[in-house]
């Protein structure tokens, strides 16, 4: 069958990297069923001036917003329902590449079979349309259910603003260095609504890469997809080595304050 990859590597090369990033979530556990949903804006790999639009499959479809930055983007973007092993086997039978229209409030699904995108959408293209308004080169948005950081959702006490940053920085070096931004904290919303896509950017205009869904996952966005997982398998790596100290018996010294003003000052860190 023909693809749209068959004559754009760039975007094959784009796509693959979400397939491998699908299987790494479900190897780890956390994508159960269709859990999780990832999109990445493929406007650059794409090419401009291309006449695909005039070949779409199937649409217009309304977002539900208007998203004025995102005027004539493509996106790559897992569908709904669909299971990310199944996205990790074959990406263009378990996701579609859509076309923003110009009026910036509905797409098309241009590629390469009619697979209506992720139910997380608002979320996922308004994040893209902060993310170009602000001039940033991130291009990824990934949103996952890492098990152990959902666990430590469900205590109000680690709800507070950075006291599960300070934690899992505390438990490794790495999370301190790689993650250098922490993780904000969005209070339970209805999955899939404008208001957890509002909450959302208001978590990551606070500077943050990564932000907990409260009692769901995490939304993370990165250069690429690649990116976005790491900082989410490192935070989540903290969380398991602060889960194993508990079972041990004991509550985990964690580095001290000096220790990570240290390496912030060794790193160059941004907070
Ligand atoms: P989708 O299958 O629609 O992407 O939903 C999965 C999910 O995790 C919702 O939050
Ligand atoms: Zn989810």
């Amino acid at each position: 069958m023909k693809s749209i990859l068959d004559t754009r590597p760039a975007l094959a090369a784009e796509i693959m990297k979400v397939a491998e990033v699908a299987g790494f979530l479900w190897e780890k556990g956390w994508a159960e069923r269709n859990g999780g949903n990832i999109t990445v804006n493929v406007t650059n790999e794409v090419g401009c001036g291309c006449s695909l639009p005039d070949k779409a499959l199937a649409g217009p479809f309304a977002i539900g917003e208007t998203l004025p930055n995102l005027k004539d983007c493509w996106f790559f973007c897992k569908g709904t329902n669909r299971r990310m092993r199944d996205l990790a086997r074959d990406p263009m039978a378990n996701g579609s590449v859509i076309k923003i229209t110009e009026d910036c409030a509905h797409y098309y699904i241009v590629a390469d079979a009619v697979v209506p995108p992720t139910s997380e959408l608002p979320s996922h293209l308004a994040v893209h349309n902060w993310l170009i308004g602000k001039g940033s080169s991130y291009k990824a948005c990934l949103h996952t259910h890492p098990t152990q950081l959902v666990a430590l959702s469900h205590n109000q006490a680690f709800l507070q603003k950075d006291v599960l940053t300070k934690l899992l920085w505390s438990m490794i070096p790495e999370t301190r260095a790689f993650c250098p931004r922490g993780l904000g904290i969005v209070p339970y919303m209805l999955p899939g609504s404008n208001s957890l896509a509002s909450a959302t950017i208001a978590a990551l205009e606070e500077d943050y890469d990564v932000v907990l869904w409260e009692k769901h996952g995490v939304f993370a966005v990165g250069e690429d997809v690649i990116e976005a997982f790491d900082m989410v398998d490192t935070l989540n790596k903290s969380a398991l080595i602060y889960r194993d100290a508990r079972a041990m018996g004991f509550v985990p010294d964690g580095m001290s304050e000096a220790q990570m003003a240290d390496l912030a000052r060794a790193f160059n860190l941004p907070k």
